[in-house]
């Protein structure tokens, strides 16, 4: 049987939810990887050091072995302040650009990226790290525009403005943001999840609505989906392992108007060794997966390793989530790789 052994690896972007649908998830992620960067997209956000101890406390409640990442929530009222006693703490490495309306509970984001200046200018002098959505949110934009908009009418602007600032642009969807990373320096790096290395966006039509692989942003063609393939197994330390694994109930993405997000985290590792498998790159993954990371945010890698099985790992039709079910990524088929407990 073939196997293959990484150092532990972390998932550098991950909504985990509170309360009962936490401590529906987080176990799974706990189950495979050592550190999550987790977002702070609550309702509330997650806007000061305070909320995001509490957080990371409940978080540390139900999945002991996890060592979550806290990011505040950027607001307009964010200060340099904020930015400055975040950066003293440890347990916090980032703050989240949300383009207020971009995505699920994004409505308390930032409305004048411009007057946010301040706030980078401090989190370049702190070395807090900027993660991004990277969408614009103009109705009148095509949604399949919109990432590459953002990085043309805002991003770039900004990251000229503030060189020294370091910044991950989230869950790319396009060829334009694995340019808009391969560009720029080292300072800049990107997350990718598995959903857009393993569907382009007919997958959202096939054989009738399919909500389940409708996230932010939304999967895009054929030839951005191969970009986003060959710049991952390509071995570029610039990205790394982001699943964006975003839990909303079944009913909650079966609806009229179906929440974004996709559940990916219990088969997030062997999706993404599909992808490596598939470019004959299964050498690279570890990088992709566990060293890439660390790097960027100046973090040691783990200690610890986990082993993959080529062994089809069957995706049930549906998880128990808070007092409801939820659908996973793959839900009903079978991931080719599967994790070997820790
Ligand atoms: C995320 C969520 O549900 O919180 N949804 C998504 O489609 N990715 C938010 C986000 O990361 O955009
Ligand atoms: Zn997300």
């Amino acid at each position: 049987m073939r196997t293959l052994t990484l150092r532990q690896p972390d998932d550098w972007h991950l909504h985990l939810r509170d309360g009962a649908a936490l401590a529906a998830v987080a176990p799974a992620t706990e189950a495979v990887f050592a550190r999550a960067l987790v977002m702070p997209n609550l309702k509330p956000p997650v806007r000061t050091v305070a909320d995001a101890l509490a957080y990371r406390a409940r978080i540390k409640a139900v999945a002991p072995r996890l060592d979550p990442l806290m990011t505040l929530y950027l607001t307009d009222h964010t200060t340099p302040g904020d930015i400055a006693e975040a950066a003293a703490h440890p347990h916090v490495v980032a703050a989240k650009l949300y383009p207020a309306g971009a995505t699920t509970n994004s409505d308390a984001g930032v409305t004048d990226i411009a007057a946010l200046a301040p706030v980078l200018d401090a989190m370049a002098e702190h070395g807090l790290t900027l993660c991004v959505h990277g969408e614009v949110t103009q109705s009148d934009v095509d949604v399949f525009d919109r990432e590459a908009r953002f990085l043309d009418e805002v991003l770039a602007p900004l990251v000229a403005r503030h060189p020294g600032l370091k910044v991950v642009l989230e869950h790319i969807t396009t060829a334009e943001g694995v340019a808009f990373v391969q560009a720029h320096a080292a300072n800049v790096g990107g997350t990718v999840t598995p959903q857009h290395l393993l569907l382009n966006r007919n997958a959202l039509f096939e054989g009738g609505l399919r909500p389940h692989h409708y996230c932010l942003p939304v999967l895009k063609r054929e030839r951005h989906r191969q970009a986003l393939a060959a710049a991952v197994t390509g071995g570029d330390p610039r990205f790394f392992l982001g699943t964006d694994s975003a839990p909303h109930a079944q009913g909650a993405k079966e609806s009229a108007c179906g929440c974004a997000g996709v559940y990916s985290a219990p088969f997030a590792l062997g999706l993404y060794a599909e992808v490596f498998e598939a470019a004959g790159a299964l050498d690279r993954l570890e990088s992709f997966a566990s060293l890439n990371g660390p790097a960027f945010y100046g973090l040691p890698a783990n200690a610890g390793t986990v082993t993959l099985v080529r062994e089809a790992d069957p995706v049930p039709t549906a998880l128990p989530f808070d007092d409801t079910r939820i659908v996973p990524f793959r839900a009903g088929g079978a991931v080719a790789w599967r994790v070997l407990p820790r």
